[in-house]
C-alpha cells in the first residue's frame, strides 16, 4: 500500500458506506475496512515497512483513515435503523380494511325487543330490578307461603347473606308498586336463576318478562284482551289464546296459558307435540295480599299480572329445538336470525 493510495481508499469506503442499503451491507463495508482482516491492516503493515521520512505522514493518514471510515459508518448506521423504527411503525391509512362481518341481534335479545314494542304501543313502559334480590321481594310480598316449594335451596340459588338470585322477575312488580301509585302498567324483561338441571327445555338460567297493569276496574277480561293482542302481534294473525286454571301464590284467580299453535293453525303437529296449543306461561288477577304488601288499597284497585317465557317463544318462533343452543354462543348458530 502506498502513501498516496490511502486517501483514495478512504474516499472509496465512505462512498461505500453512506451506499449501504442496510444495516447487513454497511457491517459487510466496516469489516472489509476496519475489520481483522480489513483494509487498515494492510495499512499498518505498509506503515510499518514505510521509509523513515514518511512515517508520520502515512501514520496521519492511516488514522485519518480510521476515523472517517468509521464516522461514515456510525452515520449511515443510525440513518437506517432511524429508517427501520420508522418503517415498523408506519400505517398506510390508503389500505382498505379487513372487513370482519356483521354480528346480529342475539335470539332472546329480539324477542326481548319485540315484546317491549308491542306493549309499549298499547301504553307500558318498561321497568326492571336486580338479579339478586332478597326474600321479601321474592316471595313473602308475592304471598308464597314460608313453606313454599319454590323456596327451598334445592330449587332456588341463595346467596351466603340470605339473599338470592331472583326465581323469577315478579319481585319487580312488588319494587315498582312501592315506589309508584296505581295506574301502574309496566313490563319487566329480565333473567332468572333456578337450580334446575339442564336439559333441552331448562336452563338454570332464562330469561321472563313479566307484567303488571292497575288500576280501577281492571278485569279478566283486560288481561285476555291484551295478551291475545300480544299474542297476534308476535305469532300471526290468527293465533288464538286460551286460559286453564292454576295456582300462583300471588294471583287469584290464577291461569296458565296457551297460544293456539302458530304453525299448523290449531290442527296438530311437531311443534305443539299434536295439541294444537303451546303453554306459554303463567297470568292472572293481582292476589289482595299482594297489594296489602305494598300499601295499595284493594278496595280501591284492581289488576291483572302475567309471565312469559322468553326461551320458550323464541324456540317457538325460531324453530329452535333445543335451549341449550341459546347459551353455547356458537357464531355459526347465531347467525342464523
Ligand atoms: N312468576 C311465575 C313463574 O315464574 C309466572 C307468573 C305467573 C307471573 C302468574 C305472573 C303471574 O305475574 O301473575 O312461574
Amino acid at each position: 500500500m502506498k502513501l498516496e493510495d490511502i486517501l483514495v481508499r478512504q474516499q472509496e469506503a465512505v462512498t461505500a458506506a453512506t451506499a449501504a442499503a442496510d444495516l447487513a451491507s454497511l457491517e459487510a463495508v466496516r469489516i472489509q475496512n476496519l475489520g481483522r482482516n480489513g483494509l487498515i491492516q494492510d495499512i499498518m503493515a505498509a506503515l510499518k515497512t514505510a521509509e523513515p521520512a514518511q512515517k508520520r505522514e502515512f501514520g496521519q493518514r492511516a488514522n485519518e483513515f480510521k476515523n472517517a471510515v468509521q464516522a461514515a459508518v456510525d452515520a449511515r448506521r443510525d440513518i437506517l435503523q432511524a429508517e427501520a423504527e420508522a418503517a415498523a411503525s408506519a400505517f398506510d391509512t390508503s389500505l382498505p380494511g379487513s372487513w370482519r362481518g356483521l354480528g346480529s341481534r342475539h335470539p332472546v335479545t329480539q324477542i326481548i325487543e319485540r315484546a317491549t314494542e308491542i306493549f309499549q304501543a298499547i301504553g307500558f313502559s318498561v321497568a326492571s330490578g336486580p338479579d339478586i334480590e332478597d326474600v321479601f321481594h321474592n316471595f313473602d310480598a308475592l304471598n308464597t307461603d314460608p313453606g313454599h316449594p319454590s323456596r327451598d335451596a334445592k330449587d332456588t340459588f341463595y346467596l351466603d347473606d340470605g339473599r338470592l338470585l331472583r326465581t323469577h322477575t315478579s319481585p319487580v312488580q312488588i319494587r315498582v308498586m312501592e315506589n309508584r301509585q296505581p295506574p301502574v302498567r309496566i313490563i319487566a324483561p329480565g333473567r332468572c336463576y333456578r337450580r334446575d338441571t339442564t336439559d333441552a327445555t331448562h336452563s338454570a338460567n332464562f330469561h321472563q318478562v313479566e307484567g303488571l297493569y292497575v288500576d280501577r276496574k281492571v278485569s279478566l277480561a283486560d288481561l285476555k284482551g291484551d295478551l291475545t293482542y300480544f299474542a297476534r302481534q308476535m305469532m300471526g294473525p290468527d293465533v288464538k289464546i286460551r286460559f286453564r286454571p292454576h295456582f300462583f301464590p300471588f294471583t287469584e284467580p290464577s291461569v296458565e296459558y296457551d297460544f293456539s299453535c302458530h304453525v299448523c293453525g290449531g290442527k296438530g303437529c311437531r311443534v305443539c307435540k299434536h295439541s294444537g296449543w303451546i303453554e306459554i306461561s303463567g297470568a292472572g288477577m293481582v292476589d289482595p295480599q299482594v297489594f296489602k304488601a305494598v300499601g295499595y288499597d284493594p278496595n280501591e284497585v284492581t289488576g291483572y299480572a302475567f309471565g312469559m317465557g322468553v326461551e320458550r317463544i323464541a324456540m317457538i318462533l325460531l324453530g329452535i329445538p333445543d335451549i341449550r343452543l341459546l347459551y353455547e354462543n356458537d357464531v355459526r348458530f347465531l347467525r342464523q336470525f
